[in-house]
């Protein structure tokens, strides 16, 4: 797989977008090897945590292909928007947290992959944006409804229908990334927190992002028998018995089992 590489450190699995030439811009084939490794991914649950970036030091994404898309008609158009959608709706999906390490560029299809998933940081050289109305197009691997459940109705239509790109530190003050550090930081810090996040119960991590994600989708009263229904299902985990029982007998140092 040349166009997305993926890697494993301990219970972290590291996906890079792999074409630098094209500031990893997401051609059809790009697509493809990002499908079957995310299916990879979804079927490794020694996987605790997965992160996203791209290769070099200039972009994460620069978007879907231009140079693929401009001959398109609707029909295919319609496909590809949807095949896309289908790929990030599956990252969205994982079992495991999804961290975007955004490191340079993230625009168009960039700036959708970060956001499907669920925590993004990015180096100061980042820029963002959906530039798509410049192109004569809708943002369309999520775009038009990620970015306003992200960063709000406001912000979210000022960066579509602008098309003008924010930096690193505007990405910061609208939340729509988590924190912003120096490039060579970047991975580090990543990987620090993805690691963090791995030393926890795997199962109560994933019970609590389809807790978190499925409960947006419903009004107050579906979130919370959402909430409720995936806090009962931990108690059917030795994980939650041992998690507890390190409490009681006040157990430091804890190495949960995923089970
Ligand atoms: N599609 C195809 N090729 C791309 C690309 C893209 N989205 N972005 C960059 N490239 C290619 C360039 O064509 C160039 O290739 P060549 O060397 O063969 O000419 C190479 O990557 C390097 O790019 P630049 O020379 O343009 O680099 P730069 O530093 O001068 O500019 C940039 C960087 C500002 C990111 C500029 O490349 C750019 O504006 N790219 C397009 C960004 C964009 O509009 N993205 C949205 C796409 S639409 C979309 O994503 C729709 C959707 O939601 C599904």
């Amino acid at each position: 797989m040349e166009n997305v590489l993926l890697e494993k450190q301990g219970h972290v699995s590291i996906i890079t977008i792999n074409r630098p030439k094209a500031l990893n811009a997401l051609a059809t084939e790009v697509l493809k090897d990002l499908e079957a490794v995310v299916k990879t991914v979804e079927a490794d649950k020694d996987t605790y945590v997965a992160v996203i970036t791209g290769a070099g030091d200039k972009s994460f994404v620069a978007g879907a292909d231009i140079v693929e898309m401009k001959d398109k008609d609707v029909a295919q158009a319609k496909e590809y928007s949807a095949y896309g959608n289908q790929i990030f709706r599956a990252i969205e999906q994982l079992h495991c947290p999804v961290i975007a390490a955004v490191n340079g560029f993230a625009l168009g299809g960039g700036c959708e992959l970060s956001l499907s998933c669920d925590i993004r940081i990015a180096s100061e050289n980042a820029v963002f944006g959906q530039p798509e109305v410049g192109l004569g197009i809708t943002p369309g691997f999520g775009g038009t409804q990620r970015l306003a459940r992200t960063v709000g109705v406001g912000f979210a239509k000022e960066m579509i229908y602008t098309a003008r790109n924010i930096k690193a530190d505007k990405a910061l003050a609208i939340g729509l990334v988590n924190k912003v550090v120096p490039q060579e930081e970047l991975m580090p810090t990543v990987l620090k927190m993805a690691n963090g996040i791995a030393k926890n119960a795997p199962i109560a991590v994933a019970q609590s992002k389809k807790a978190i994600n499925n409960g947006l989708q419903l009004d107050i009263d579906g979130g919370v028998a959402e909430e409720v229904k995936d806090f009962a299902e931990c108690f059917n985990t030795e994980d939650q018995k041992y998690g507890m029982e390190c409490f009681v007998n006040r157990v430091k140092e804890k190495e949960f089992k995923n089970k």
